[in-house]
């Protein structure tokens, strides 16, 4: 059965003591969750080592933290970098590749994203994938092509068992984060089916079955429950509503 999967981004917010404090109430109030899903905490670098020792605490195998970024060298003069191993060091099994304030803000480009891919897939870590399309693209309906290349330019070389140990994908329309404007069930559902679809054809039908495909973008306590009742929606992606606990608490449940 493939994973379900809720994670929080946190971005660039909340000061360390208020995201400890988040992590906390989260932990003391987390519903029991099916054998099967999982919550990921993205938080900032600064926050990591505590967010992740709290959640080591509980030893909660179901709750995990994670990074927002990483670079694919080992080490080196890339100053202002966090390199896999470092994130590793301080309990990360997590990180988000390709979202799209990154490509859009830091230019990171389909080969950056592939070599990030590689190196947290050689580390064993899990990767949450981002692609999604912005407003224009989906004005002239291309949006299917363009997460289709998004996907083949960083993603699908990778072999089919690497898929299935490492990877889950977040559709996550630009148009819809932070706006308040969410993708309707049915958009949600007819992009996801068109991944796994692609999923399919590249590396089986098996594999495509056991990939988890998040939703994001303005997904909210309010419409969590219809989106993730979506087949082939298998969690989501959360910014703004997984910066407090009464919003994030509800979302967890809808996956319950
Ligand atoms: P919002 O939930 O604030 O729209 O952000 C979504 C997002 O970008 C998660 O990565």
């Amino acid at each position: 059965m493939r994973k379900k999967i809720v994670a929080g981004n946190w971005k660039m917010n909340l000061s360390i003591a208020d995201g400890v404090t988040l992590v906390n109430t989260i932990i003391s109030t987390l519903p029991s969750l099916p054998q099967e899903a999982h919550v990921i905490l993205c938080c900032p670098f600064t926050h990591l080592d505590r967010v992740s020792t709290s959640i080591r605490e509980t030893s909660h195998a179901q709750l995990h933290a994670g990074a927002q970024n990483c670079h694919d060298k080992a080490s080196g003069a890339f100053t202002g970098e966090v390199s896999i191993e470092m994130l590793k060091e301080v309990g990360v099994d997590a990180v988000i590749i390709g979202h799209s304030e990154r490509r859009h803000y830091f230019n990171e480009d389909h080969d950056f994203l592939k070599r990030k891919t590689d190196a947290l897939v050689a580390a064993d870590m899990h990767v949450l994938f981002c692609c999604g399309e912005p407003l224009a693209v989906r004005e002239r309906n291309g949006q299917n092509d363009y997460v289709a290349n998004q996907l083949t330019e960083s993603l699908f070389h990778l072999n089919a068992q690497q898929m299935k140990a490492c990877i889950t994908i977040a559709y996550e329309p630009i148009w819809a984060i932070g706006t308040g404007v969410t993708a309707s069930t049915e958009q949600a559902q007819e992009m996801h089916a068109h991944i796994r679809s692609l999923l399919s054809a590249t590396f089986g039908n098996e594999v495509a079955q056991e990939i988890s495909i998040l939703y994001g973008g303005s997904c909210n306590a309010a419409n969590a429950a219809e989106l993730f009742a979506c087949q082939d929606v298998d969690g989501g992606l959360i910014g703004g509503a997984a910066l407090k606990a009464e919003s994030f608490l509800p979302i967890i449940e809808a996956m319950c």
